[in-house]
């Protein structure tokens, strides 16, 4: 049924307004009477804010208020590195030798470099290569320029462009401090979100039994990347990450922090000493925003550095101003 169908049914029954709820479109709906267009987080929010008030006996109200142009937020996909880009030149298998030029060919030299890596580092994990590739990835081009988004809108790249950057093969080698995931991580990270025991058996292969009794947290995945996707107007949110070190015993790394503007960080603690004894270490990275913005993304960096390494991480944070619609 069409959307002009659909609030026209609603006008008829005496309705007085459509919440539509559907992924991001830019598509213009042809609405009889007032539509507001949510996506699915949101519509869940508002059928929960409708079953609980009918439930209380309480009426559910909406408020409707002329839209805002917001511009510069797109739904993008969130890459975790950039590879070379168009018309690229690659070697594949098929026949004796192949050859292919274009965009997907970027694939096939993020895939030789992973397998460098391992040839190197054979008893690296999966996770391990990746932070190598992300946390050294490069802001800029190999000429030192910025790098920017082709397209109807062409703008600097932002880590939903470019994760964490442009992949560089000989500093991903070298690393200096990784951020490992382990197999439990991934079964309590399932957990956080949702799934139950049951299904992450059935992915993993493994038995589980409750797999998220340590009380995990989606957001401390020990990802080389940070995404707070609610941080709330007033509200302090706090997220763990644990690195290892791989480069010299005694290694002394200081955090340098690039905050995303209005957003106030602070890490601890801001020095990690690693000696023998100690190859990993823990710390804690808050967030607080005093933003009364809504829905908006901004981005900033974790950096650990020694007198070697620069081991990068680009954050992610939505603010937001309220937790539902039903708050304002
Ligand atoms: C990462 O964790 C895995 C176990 O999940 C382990 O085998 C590996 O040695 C760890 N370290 C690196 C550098 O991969
Ligand atoms: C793992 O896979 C095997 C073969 O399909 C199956 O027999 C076994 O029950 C599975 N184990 C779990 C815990 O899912
Ligand atoms: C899970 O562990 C608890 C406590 O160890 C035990 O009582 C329970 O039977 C286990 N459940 C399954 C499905 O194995
Ligand atoms: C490593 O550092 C810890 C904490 O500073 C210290 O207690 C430990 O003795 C050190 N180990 C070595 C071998 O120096």
């Amino acid at each position: 049924m069409s959307v002009a169908n659909a609030s026209e049914a609603v006008r008829i029954a005496g309705g007085v307004g459509v919440i539509l709820a559907q992924p991001y479109s830019d598509a213009n709906r042809e609405c009889k009477i007032p539509c507001v267009e949510v996506d699915y987080t949101t519509a869940a929010q508002v059928l929960n804010y409708v079953n609980t008030a009918s439930e209380q006996n309480s009426s559910p109200t909406a408020k409707l208020r002329y839209p805002k142009t917001v511009t510069g937020i797109l739904p993008s996909p969130k890459p975790d590195v950039a590879a070379p880009g168009v018309d690229i030149l690659a070697a594949l298998p098929g026949g004796k030798y192949g050859f292919m030029s274009g965009t997907s060919m970027a694939c096939p030299h993020v895939s030789g470099i992973v397998a460098l890596i391992k040839s190197v580092h054979k008893d690296w994990s999966p996770s391990a290569i990746k932070s190598a590739l992300v946390t050294t990835g490069s802001q800029v081009g190999t000429d030192g320029s910025n790098i920017y988004v082709e397209g109807l809108n062409r703008k600097l790249a932002y880590p939903f462009d470019m994760g964490g950057g442009l992949v560089n093969p000989e500093k991903a080698l070298d690393p200096g401090l990784i951020y490992n995931v382990t197999i439990e991580d991934y079964c309590q990270f399932l957990a956080s979100i949702g799934f139950l025991d049951a299904s992450i058996s059935v992915l993993t292969n493994v038995s589980i039994n409750n797999s998220n009794r340590k009380g995990f947290s989606a957001l401390d995945l020990n990802l080389p990347s940070i995404t707070v996707p609610n941080l709330r107007n007033g509200e302090k949110v706090i997220v763990t990450r644990t690195v290892t070190n791989i480069g010299d015993v005694n290694s002394v790394y200081k955090a340098v922090i690039e905050a995303p503007p209005g957003i106030k960080i602070t890490i601890e603690p801001q020095i990690l000493r690693f000696n023998s004894t100690i190859k990993s270490l823990s710390f804690k990275v808050s967030f607080f925003s005093n933003q009364k913005l809504h829905g908006y993304y901004k981005f900033g960096s974790l950096t650990w550095s020694d007198d070697k390494h620069l081991v990068r991480s680009p954050i992610v944070v939505r603010v937001i101003a309220f937790k539902s619609f039903s708050d304002q």
